[in-house]
């Protein structure tokens, strides 16, 4: 019998989120070319607020949601919030975590095992965990890549340090500059490959990923977000259909 799928939030969360109107695309798949809902904003916790995740936080204020962006010396994110307006705060990655109905993660891939032992708990009681992170052997180190590659690439690698998260990977191979650049760009929009097993979190992304100018596809399951990852075919920018061709011919 299939398991409640809110079973594993907290209810404070659930509540949260249960009021929001991304919840109610959570509940039930996307209809094919549904449209973004407006809804209540979610919170939206940024672990790592670097060039990548100080990108993407900002198109998820842009878009009308509160974000946290954290880091170990949250002072230094005193410039990228008060240019944000109200909207956007910096805490401690605790305090984002803490914060966020919504987690992403966009660190060195170095730094995940360490946030999984420290925040893994947190983690799994989110309905979504973006994975932004990249294993990348020179800056990461031919040891951690090739872990990865032994636990089956990236997604599932991602899974075995933050257990019982509901972890979609995305945005992996669009450049930070790109993310401003190309969102809502004119005619046929720019696609974000996805890939996760939780359906509940793919809805959430998938929404995200509309309302911030982007066209969601998603790929399959964890076990696909090994393409989600440097050197890939479907890594850098392709329109929806592009992906889809390639997607096909991976299998
Ligand atoms: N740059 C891109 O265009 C791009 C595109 C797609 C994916 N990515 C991926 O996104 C990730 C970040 O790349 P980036 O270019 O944004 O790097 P970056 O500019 O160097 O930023 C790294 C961020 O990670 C944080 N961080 C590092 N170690 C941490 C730890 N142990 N705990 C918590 N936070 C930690 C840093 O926070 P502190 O302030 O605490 O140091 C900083 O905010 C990488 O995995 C990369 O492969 C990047």
């Amino acid at each position: 019998m299939a398991r409640d799928q809110f079973a594993d939030y907290d209810r404070r969360d659930f509540l949260r989120i249960v009021a929001s109107g991304a919840a109610l695309l959570a509940l039930a798949p996307l209809a094919a070319g549904a449209q973004p809902a407006g809804g209540a904003p979610l919170k939206i916790g940024m672990v790592g607020s670097g060039r990548e995740g100080g990108a993407l936080g900002t198109a998820f204020v842009k878009a009308g949601h509160q974000v946290m962006f954290s880091s170990r010396h949250p002072e230094q994110l005193k410039g990228l919030v008060d240019g944000l307006g109200p909207r956007a705060q910096a805490g401690t990655v605790e305090q984002a975590i803490a914060f966020g109905d919504v987690v992403a993660i966009v660190v060195p891939y170095t730094a995940m095992e360490q946030i999984g032992k420290d925040y893994g708990a947190a983690l799994a009681k989110k309905a979504l965990v973006l994975d932004v992170s990249n294993p990348i052997a020179r800056r990461d180190g031919e040891d951690l890549a090739k872990w990865v590659e032994q636990q089956g690439g990236a997604g599932l690698a991602t899974a075995k340090l933050l257990p019982g998260a509901h972890i979609v990977r995305a945005f992996n191979g669009i450049g930070y500059m790109k993310l401003s650049a190309e969102a809502h760009r004119p005619g046929e929009p720019l696609a974000v490959p996805i890939a996760g097993d939780d359906q509940n979190a793919l809805a959430i992304a998938s929404n995200l990923i509309r309302q911030i100018g982007f066209e969601p596809v998603v790929v399959g399951g964890l076990a696909m977000g090994k393409y989600l990852a440097p050197g890939s075919p479907l890594w850098g920018e392709h329109t929806s259909a592009e992906i889809r061709q390639i997607v096909a011919g991976l299998h």
